[in-house]
């Protein structure tokens, strides 16, 4: 599996299938290719829903406490009929990493669209706001 968007995708199937999202049951998986590695990761519910995590946010999460610090692409795969892109939340936690980073979502029917991350959060917060502060 030559191509690196193709192996994320890969990735991203296998941990929607491990996904915790009893309350939603809306399963999502996610993986991300660094300057580390590639990691993937599921969203993980609550039953103080407010706590449940999105799978992009685990995945970077698993990324970084990995050693990585740059994300060249992430994926996202759920369980919806059509392409869900990453929430406002993800957005932003994924900006910190790259606002260049090609972001891919696919449905379980296969169905894919792709993004540049600083296309779906436009002048987001980054490292760089907070220097001279
Ligand atoms: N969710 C994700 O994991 N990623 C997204 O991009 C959108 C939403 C999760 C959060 C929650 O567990 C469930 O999907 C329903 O919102």
């Amino acid at each position: 599996m030559a191509d690196p968007i193709e192996r994320l995708l890969d990735l991203a199937r296998q941990a929607r299938g491990r996904a915790y999202a009893p309350y939603s049951n809306f399963f999502v998986g996610s993986a991300v290719s660094t300057d580390a590695g590639t990691f993937s990761g599921a969203n993980v519910e609550n039953a103080s829903y407010g706590l449940s995590i999105c799978a992009e946010r685990v995945a970077a999460s698993q990324a970084v406490a990995s050693g990585a610090r740059h994300i060249d692409a992430a994926v996202v795969t759920s369980s919806a009929p059509s392409p869900t892109p990453p929430c406002g939340a993800c957005r932003q936690f994924l900006y910190e990493f790259n606002p260049q980073m090609t972001v891919v979502s696919e449905s379980r029917t296969g169905e894919r669209q792709r993004w540049i991350l600083a296309d779906l959060l436009l002048d987001g917060f980054g490292p760089d706001d907070l220097e001279g502060s």
